[in-house]
């Protein structure tokens, strides 16, 4: 099958692959290029345990193919994420308020709360749960997932990014 090569910025490093186009980008992700700090729930949409930053936007990575993605793309992964001081921050929020469990989602919902908090550091709790409305965690109650992202919300302005 017909290949193309594509070199994306990733967590901050170039990084190369070739893939048929058609192949999921969570797939490349994972398996081409070993980032498997991205996680693969329903592998349908439906659950954004696989959420992606492309250029800043969050994207669900097992419902775009990766020849969509152009060369030069930035991507940032839960592994890039947790370079940062903000990411620790929301890390930490999460356990304090018991946000997390299995943990299975949290890569997923840490990369949407990423997403959200760097462009809403004020946010009410109906924001929070609009833009966390697709990341479905099974195991903790939605009201200590809002608390937590209030709770890194009060932190995050006076982070280094
Ligand atoms: S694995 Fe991508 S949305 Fe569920
Ligand atoms: S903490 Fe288990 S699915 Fe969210």
């Amino acid at each position: 099958m017909k290949k193309v090569a594509r070199t994306w910025k990733i967590n901050n490093q170039e990084k190369s692959a070739e893939f048929p186009p058609a192949r999921r980008l969570l797939d490349v992700l994972r398996e081409d290029l070993n980032l498997k700090g991205t996680k693969e729930g329903c592998g349908e949409g439906e659950c954004d345990a696989c959420t992606v930053l492309v250029n800043g936007q969050p994207v669900i990575s097992c419902l775009i193919a990766a020849g969509q993605v152009p060369d030069g793309a930035e991507m940032m992964t839960v592994e890039g994420l947790e370079q940062t001081e903000n990411e620790r921050i929301l890390q930490d929020a999460y356990i304090q308020k018991g946000a997390a469990q299995c943990g299975f989602c949290i890569p997923g919902m840490i990369v949407s709360s990423y997403a959200f908090l760097s462009t809403n550091q004020n946010p009410d709790e109906r924001a929070i749960r609009e833009a966390h409305a697709g990341n479905l965690c099974r195991c903790t109650g939605y009201a200590k997932i809002v608390e937590a992202i209030q709770c890194a919300a009060e932190k995050w302005s006076a982070a280094e990014v």
